[in-house]
C-alpha cells in the first residue's frame, strides 16, 4: 500500500481551472469534462504555436470557456493568467519529434516554461497544480522491458537524442515541482501518461502517429509498414481516461506524488495494425520494412507494459476504454475529417 502524502483537494463545481497547453488533444477533452463536471470557468491558456483553434473551437461560445492567448515563455503573462485560479493542469510541451525538429525552443518550453508557471502559482497561491509528464522518464531503447512502475531508473541507451532530451526534460519538469513543494509549500501531482491516442489526434506523438500513418496508407490501397517483426510493444491510453486522471488528480488529496497513467493493457504493432486493416475492412498484408535512416520511432524492441495501480490508490483511477474500441473511436473521428 503505497503512503500519500495530504495535501489540498479541489471541488471542481467551485472551480477556476486553468488548462496550459490547451487547445490540442488533451487540452481539448480535458477542457470538455471540466465543463461536464460543473466547473466554474476553464481557461484555455495557449500560444497556439502548435495546437489549434480547431481543437477547441467547439467550446468557444460556451459561457464558463475562456480562451488565454499567452505565451509560457513570458513570466508576466503567466502571472496575469493565474490570477485567482484554483488549480493548473501544465500541458503545454515539446514530445520528441519537437525534440528532434526544434531542440532550442523544446528545451526552453519544457524546462524553463514549467519553471515560469510554477512561479506563478506560487505568488498567485494556486492551490494545486497537475504536471502532465510522460513514461518518457523512463527512458527508451533496448534495455526496456517488463513493467515499467514508477520506480524504475531512466535508461537511455541506445535511444536517439531527441527522445533522452524529452524524457529528461520531464525529468526536470518532475523535480522543479517538487522543488517548488518543498520550498513553498506548492501541493502538485505529476501524472505519466503512456502514448495518448483519441479523437483530435495529432502527427505530432512518434507512436500515435503509428495509428495515423498506418490508415492513410491502408485507405490509399497501400500495404501498412511493419518497422519489426510486429512483436514490439506500445502502451497507449485513450485521451479521454487521460481527461479523467487530470480531473481525479485536482478532485484528489494526494499531493507531491508521480503516477502513471496507461490503458488496460498493451499491444503489439502486429496487433494495432490488425484492428487498423479491421477498421477499413481490408485484407491488405502488412510489408515488414526498416524505418528509413533518421525516422524518430520509438521501439522498445520487447515486451513492457506499464502499471497503473498506484494511479488507483493514490488518485482512484483506473482507464476504461480498451485499445479496440479507443482505435475504432480514433479512425471514426479520423474519417470524419475527410469526408
Ligand atoms: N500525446 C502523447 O502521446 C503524450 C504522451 C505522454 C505525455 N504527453 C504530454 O501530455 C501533454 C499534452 O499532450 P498533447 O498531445 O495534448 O500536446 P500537444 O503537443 O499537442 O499540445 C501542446 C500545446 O502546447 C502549446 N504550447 C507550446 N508551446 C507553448 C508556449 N510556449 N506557450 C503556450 N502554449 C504552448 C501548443 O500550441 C499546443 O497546443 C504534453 O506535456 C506531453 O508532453 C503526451
Amino acid at each position: 500500500m503505497t503512503t500519500v502524502k495530504q495535501g489540498k483537494a479541489l471541488n471542481i463545481k467551485d472551480s477556476r481551472i486553468l488548462i496550459a497547453g490547451a487547445a490540442s488533444l488533451v487540452g481539448s477533452h480535458t477542457a470538455d469534462l471540466l465543463l461536464k463536471e460543473g466547473a466554474r470557468e476553464v481557461l484555455l491558456l495557449d500560444n497556439f504555436s502548435f495546437g489549434s483553434m480547431d481543437a477547441i473551437a467547439h467550446l468557444q461560445n460556451e459561457p464558463r470557456i475562456k480562451i488565454v492567448r499567452a505565451d509560457l515563455m513570458r513570466l508576466p503573462d503567466l502571472l496575469a493568467a493565474t490570477e485567482g485560479v484554483d488549480g493548473v493542469i501544465h500541458l503545454a510541451a515539446y514530445m520528441t519529434l519537437g525534440f528532434s525538429q526544434t531542440p532550442w525552443q523544446a528545451v526552453d518550453v519544457n524546462i524553463r516554461g514549467a519553471q515560469n508557471m510554477l512561479e506563478a502559482c506560487r505568488v498567485n497561491r494556486v492551490k494545486k497544480i497537475i504536471f502532465a509528464s510522460s513514461n518518457a522518464v523512463y527512458g527508451y531503447g533496448s534495455g526496456i522491458k517488463g513493467a515499467l512502475s514508477e520506480e524504475i531508473p531512466f535508461h537511455s541507451v541506445g535511444a536517439p537524442p531527441a527522445a533522452i532530451l524529452y524524457g529528461a526534460s520531464k525529468i526536470m519538469g518532475e523535480q522543479l515541482c517538487r522543488h517548488y513543494y518543498q520550498s513553498a509549500g506548492q501541493d502538485y501531482v505529476v501524472l505519466r501518461y503512456s502514448t495518448v491516442y483519441g479523437e483530435r489526434q495529432h502527427y505530432r506523438a512518434a507512436n500515435s502517429l503509428y495509428i495515423m500513418e498506418t490508415y492513410d496508407l491502408v485507405r490509399k490501397g497501400q500495404a501498412p509498414v511493419l518497422p519489426g517483426d510486429g512483436k514490439d510493444t506500445k502502451h497507449f491510453v485513450h485521451v479521454s481516461d487521460v481527461a479523467r486522471a487530470n480531473v481525479a488528480a485536482l478532485q484528489s488529496t494526494a499531493t507531491d506524488v508521480a503516477v502513471n497513467v496507461s490503458g488496460p493493457a498493451p499491444i503489439t504493432t502486429g496487433e494495432l495494425v490488425q484492428l487498423v486493416l479491421e477498421y477499413c475492412k481490408s485484407d491488405l498484408k502488412p510489408e515488414v520494412r526498416p524505418d528509413p535512416p533518421g525516422k524518430v520511432r520509438l521501439t522498445s524492441g520487447g515486451a513492457f507494459h506499464i502499471p497503473h495501480d498506484k494511479a488507483g490508490e493514490v488518485i482512484g483511477w483506473k482507464p476504461v476504454v480498451q485499445m479496440r474500441e479507443g482505435v475504432m473511436r480514433l479512425l471514426a473521428w479520423r474519417e470524419q475529417q475527410d469526408s
